[in-house]
This record gives C-alpha cells, structure tokens and sequence, in this order.
C-alpha cells in the first residue's frame, strides 16, 4: 500500500487519511458507489443509555417507569445499567419495549476474580446484552483489545448481544492518530466468528464523552465512514453491523447527529439520566428513521 496522504470525498464528507488507511477508505468508496454501504433505519435505529455509577437505586425505578411508559416503537432502546440494577429494572421493565444490558463482563465463566461478574451471570439477571471495550474501562481498568476481544467471545457463548465502544483520545486525533486507532481498536477487538447480527459498534471520542464538545457532524461521518469500512472488510458490506455515535449526545444535537450518513443511534451517557432528554432523543432517532424511510 502506498505511503502517501490524501483526502477523497465520500457522500459530500472530506476524508483525509494517511497511507495506512488507503485500503479501507478505498472499500468504503466502493461500497458507497455501489449503493452497498446504507445508513441503517428503521427499526434498526438504536438509541442506548448507559448509566454508568448512576444513579439511585429509588431515582432509577422513577427513570425506568418513565422511560417505559414512553411510545417508541420505531426505534430499539436499550439500558446498560449498574451490575446491581439489572434485576431491579428487568422486574420493573418486564414486558415493556426495552432490552437490558451490563456494562462489562469477564471472560471467564467463573473463578476466583473477586468484584467481577461473567457473562452468565448477567444473563441471569436479565441482560440479552453487555457493552464492552467502553473508554472508561479501556483507561480506568487497563483493559486492552485484546481483553476486549476475549470477553465479547464470553458474552457471545452466552448468546448476549455486545455493544462494542471505539474512540480516539484528543492527543491521539491531535496527532492525526485517530482513525488508526480506531481501526486498530475494531480489528483487535473483534474475535474471529463473530456474528454481525449480535454486534452494535459504538464510536465514542473519548474527548466528547461528559464534556459538552460533541464531535462535528463531518467528523462523525467521516469516522463513521472508516468504520463502516473495516466492518464491510469483515463481515461482507451487506451485513454491517449498526454504528452508534456517543459523546455529549443531548435532545438538541441529536437530530443533527443522526442526519449523519451511516450513524445508525446514539450510545448516550449523562442525558439518559434525564427521562425528557432521553425521549427527546429517542424522537429525534424516530424522526431520523422516517425521514430515511
Ligand atoms: P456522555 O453522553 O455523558 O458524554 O457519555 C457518553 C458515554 O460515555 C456513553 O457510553
């Protein structure tokens, strides 16, 4: 592959790259002009809340009736709440239009690793899914792709479905380090066998993430282009998985995110805590579904 820079466009977004992308960003333009790489919509659109360490559990049985008592029937949501939650809300949540996930898992069934909880475990809670490789695991636990890789193959074993989080450090976008990291992040990420029909990739810039600096709709798309790129090397471009966006989502920038060529919903972090911002986000993904429709 040659070593130069460059820049193409793709669906009106400028893409600069560096050689090591060339590859990749040639697929994504090949799929494109073939009409291959599309935007998922409809029903596909996926809006998810992570709580995090948040927040109460009394204030989180008030979000969660909230949040089901809310009409979103265009649109899949999900919840990844606190370890200890996920009875609590499967309970509450039962019957209503919401899948429940964990935030992390182990890669091992079982063992002497204290404070940790398996794939199975969350399963019997009531998780159908667990998000994986998030930026505050990857930088607050050391977690590794590698590792990443190793715990979707758990929760794969398991039959959950795996919300895979991506994103590059402000140093490393800095750098002009951003797509490579990316990339990297996904192939190593990823283990081999993996169902695309069980895999949702969240892009989240890890500088976007509870700062208030979402990421430019051009900049999303751009990334979001990348990805689509390495998914459709993997999996074939009429299987890509759905790619979120994260960061400082809230109920004013989501429509202009989710007008973005191929983002697929939302991976949303401080505003799922609030019901009204969370369902204004959920209309706009709506919105964003029928419009495409
Ligand atoms: P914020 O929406 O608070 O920026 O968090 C994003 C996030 O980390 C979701 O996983």
């Amino acid at each position: 592959m040659a070593r130069r820079a460059g820049r193409i466009c793709l669906d009106g977004l400028l893409i600069e790259y560096d050689a090591l992308l060339a590859g990749a960003v040639f697929i994504a333009r090949q799929a494109c002009s073939n009409g291959h790489v599309k935007k998922k919509r409809g029903t596909d659109m996926i809006v998810a809340a992570n709580w995090k360490m948040n927040p109460a559990l009394d204030q989180a049985a008030v979000l969660a009736t909230a949040l089901a008592s809310q009409p979103f029937s265009e649109i899949k949501r999900i919840l990844f709440v606190p370890h200890p939650y996920l009875v609590p809300m499967s309970v509450r949540l039962t019957g209503a239009p919401l899948k429940i996930g964990g935030q992390d898992c182990h890669f091992a069934d079982h063992g002497a690793y204290t404070g940790d909880v398996s794939a199975g475990m969350l399963c019997d809670c009531g998780a159908s899914t667990v998000l994986l490789g998030h930026s505050e695991r990857r930088s607050a636990h050391g977690e590794s792709s590698d590792l990443v890789a190793q715990k979707i193959s758990a929760a794969l074993a398991q039959n959950l479905d795996v919300v895979l989080c991506v994103g590059e450090t402000k140093a490393e976008r800095d750098d002009k380090k951003a797509e490579q990291v990316v990339i990297d992040q996904l192939q190593a990420s990823i283990p081999d066998n993996t169902p695309p029909t069980r895999l949702t990739i969240a892009y989240e810039p890890v500088w976007a993430i509870g700062t208030g600096a979402v990421a430019s709709p051009d900049d999303i798309g751009a990334m979001h282009h990348i990805i689509a790129s390495v998914l459709s090397e993997r999996f074939g471009a009429n299987a890509l998985p759905p790619i979120l966006y994260g960061g400082s989502v809230n109920a004013e920038n989501a429509g202009s995110i989710f007008a973005v060529p191929l983002v697929g919903g939302a991976l949303v972090g401080g505003a799922s805590l609030d019901a009204d911002a969370f369902a204004a986000i959920c209309t706009a993904a709506q919105l964003a579904s029928r419009n495409a429709g």
